[in-house]
């Protein structure tokens, strides 16, 4: 084989690789500028290579090979891709080569659209009810994620056409914005889970789990930016050309819209929300006007975005130009410049976690990117250091992303010889480390009494949504250990004025006010408690149900499993964690000095129990004319009542709108207390 053909063989080898981590597994190790390049440097071998182009080649192909875990459906059109680039010259050749091609000399309209960086989907409406919702997979057929799509408040599951359409085939983005981002990583923080790199592999994670109820806790959102397959209801066929809309008409019923921006704008008639900053222009002055506008502007924006889409407007210039076998030619894709600066890695840390699990963190010397001085960036695992080929002293390309922590993308320049190995001990207490069961890129710490776990331990008891000692920070933990005043958790409360007072910045004022401060925590409810003993996989939220339901920690103590399982939220893992921890004689000791000292081990009676939804369940369906689902949500949950997805024996009340459907169904069967709106109005209005 010569040289460009094993070339070529690499690149298709390493790209699918790509391929299935960001597609199907949600976790790309690489960035899309990296990954944009083998792309590149694939299409132009392949190019210049005599032979024609292998079928397989991921050149060929739209998007990632399909995950087994979904139903395959095929798309009723195929899903494109996007040509890109990240040169505002090449933008310029495309416009040219595009006015060549519909033959004017004159400008045309273009609509420019942020590219927004989530989850390409297909939603398929058959006479404007819903039917399907799937991922773009390989670009013929994707994986059928109506039930999770069906979470997403954003997309309507009826729309009120103005025109009888038997297909009405959208295709657009679902994503997270920035705050559901850092909502989800702060209550992944908060649980054992994996928190996510960045929005767009939150979404595409959250949209592929397998239970939907996890998809619908996740704020996920919904613009939508193109069309498929579009089939006008019969009656219409033949005598319509155009509607109101400028929807036209061909003569078998398939019909396309004259404008994108009309397209756009029928669409949010319909209920879809559109993106903000949506712009024409009428010259490629204008584009490059808007390319510089918003490249300023992205970070104001929301959401992330990693780029502009610049498309013809007029549907008509849109059919004669064509697509190519991979994408449309009436438009373009421009990338921003990811944020990137070179710069030494000093240091590879070791940090232990209040788990036990250890992770390296790269200690970099400071450098601008974007505006932000950066000096550390995160590595992931002890495989991704291997695969970065990484050590000390090394030159390091790092990336930022939105207001994630930077990341190492790659070696710029190798200083060091081969690559930094995991620890064998713990940096902490030097105890040997174990290879964690599940998952052999993480070592854990397993000496119940190392210090460095005991330190994230004080910190996450003494925490806001914990205990909230206020002023019970890292450097007052510091000093206190290394005074040795803390050697369990109750010695917290063991603390005198004089200690307290030696510490450095603490004069007579601020040493009250902690000592005050620690003397309140000791009145916290059970459900902080429980939060605060750092139980592996339990939340502030499983905390609190556990609590409200156990009353007691002595209830806590004599549960089993299947006590635990029992509850509406709690699994198996939860359920096991927590029957272990319980077991553990050491958990016995650390209560009975916290008990001692005088802290509160009883959840007490929450004045929900007086409302009038207290302890009662509700699962909502079909659509409400007097209220949206999420204000209903609202009356319930400020009710003390609560609002499930699913419907099983232990709900309460179905609430019912207009078209319910199979919830209906299965709550007749199960015999529960169906209402309507009315019913509901007066059961509130009783108060
Ligand atoms: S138009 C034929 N508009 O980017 C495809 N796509 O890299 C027409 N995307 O698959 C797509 N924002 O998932 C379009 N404003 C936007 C977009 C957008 C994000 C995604 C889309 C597409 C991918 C291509």
């Amino acid at each position: 084989m010569n040289d460009i053909k094993k070339r070529i063989e690499f690149l298709r080898k390493e790209i699918d690789k790509h391929n299935v981590l960001y597609y199907g597994k949600s976790a790309p190790i690489i960035s899309d500028f990296d990954y944009d390049i083998l792309v590149k440097e694939l299409e132009s071998l392949e190019n210049k290579s005599q032979s024609p182009v292998d079928k397989k080649s991921p050149t060929q192909k739209v998007g990632g090979a399909l995950s087994s875990s979904f139903e395959q459906v095929k798309h009723l059109s195929p899903m494109l891709s996007l040509d890109n680039t990240y040169s505002s010259d090449d933008v310029y050749k495309w416009y040219k080569r595009t006015a060549k091609n519909i033959d004017t000399k004159d400008s045309f309209d273009c609509v420019i659209e942020p590219k927004i960086d989530g989850v390409s989907v297909s939603l398929v409406y058959e006479n404007g009810i819903l039917k399907i919702g799937a991922t773009r997979g390989d670009g013929d057929t994707g994986e059928d994620i109506t039930e999770n799509i069906k979470t997403i408040s954003d997309i309507p599951q009826k729309l009120s056409l103005p025109i009888s359409m038997d297909i009405f085939e959208l295709r657009g983005e679902v994503f997270i914005d920035k705050k559901g981002f850092e909502l989800i990583n702060a209550a992944a923080a908060n649980s054992s889970e994996q928190k996510f790199a960045n929005p767009r592999n939150a979404a595409s994670g959250s949209l592929r789990q397998k239970n939907s109820k996890v998809t619908a806790k996740r704020k996920l959102k919904f613009f939508v930016h193109s069309f498929g397959k579009i089939l006008v209801g019969k009656e219409k066929q033949n005598t319509a050309k155009k509607d109101l809309f400028g929807f036209e008409v061909k003569k078998n019923g398939e019909g396309f819209f004259n404008q994108h921006y009309g397209f756009l704008e029928f669409c949010k008639s319909l209920g879809f929300n559109l993106q903000k900053d949506i712009f024409i222009s009428k010259s490629f002055d204008d584009i490059s006007k808007t390319i510089e506008t918003m490249t300023k502007e992205r970070d104001n924006l929301p959401y992330e975005i990693d780029g502009l889409v610049i498309k013809v407007n007029n549907q008509i210039y849109q059919t004669s130009l064509g697509y190519t076998n991979k994408s449309p030619r009436w438009a373009i894709a421009y990338k921003f410049a990811a944020k990137q600066a070179e710069t030494k890695l000093i240091e590879i840390r070791i940090q232990v976690g209040r788990t036990g699990i250890v992770t390296p963190l790269a200690v970099l010397e400071p450098v601008a990117v974007g505006g932000v001085m950066i000096s550390r960036a995160t590595l992931h695992n002890f495989n991704e250091i291997e695969r970065l080929n990484i050590n000390t002293g090394d030159m390091v390309l790092i990336e930022r992303a939105g207001d994630v922590i930077p990341k190492i993308v790659k070696v710029s320049k190798k200083n060091s010889k081969g690559f930094f190995k995991p620890p064998a001990i713990c940096p902490s207490c030097k105890s040997g480390l174990v290879k964690e069961k599940d998952d052999d890129a993480a070592y854990r710490c397993i000496n119940p009494d190392c210090p460095a776990q005991f330190k994230r331990h004080l910190l996450h008891f003494v925490s806001r949504n914990a205990m909230d000692i206020d002023g019970f920070g890292e450097a007052v933990i510091d000093q206190l250990l290394a005074k040795g005043k803390l050697k369990i958790l109750a010695d917290i409360y063991h603390l005198s004025f004089e200690d307290l007072l030696e510490l450095e910045f603490f004069a007579k004022k601020k040493t009250n006010n902690l000592l005050n401060a620690i003397n309140n925590s000791k009145d916290r409810t059970l459900s902080r408690l429980l939060f605060a003993l750092g139980i592996r996989h339990i939340g502030d939220k499983s905390a609190e149900t556990i609590a409200q339901t156990f009353k007691n920690i002595d209830a806590l103590f004599n549960a089993d499993v299947d006590d635990f399982l029992k509850i509406h939220d709690i699994g198996e893992t939860l359920s096991i964690s927590l029957t272990n921890f319980f077991k553990e004689p050491k958990t016995k000791e650390t209560i009975d000095a916290l008990i001692k000292v005088g802290v509160n081990t009883v959840e007490p009676e929450t004045n929900l129990s007086s409302k009038i939804f207290s302890q009662k369940s509700f699962v909502l369906t079909g659509k409400l004319s007097m209220w949206t689902r999420q204000e209903a949500s609202i009356i319930i949950k400020a009710n003390g009542g609560k609002v499930l997805d699913a419907i099983s024996s232990k709900t309460d009340f179905v609430l019912a709108g207009e078209n319910a459907g199979s919830k209906l169904d299965k709550a007749k069967a199960l015999g529960i207390k169906i209402i309507d709106e009315r019913e509901f109005k007066e059961m509130i209005n009783e108060k």
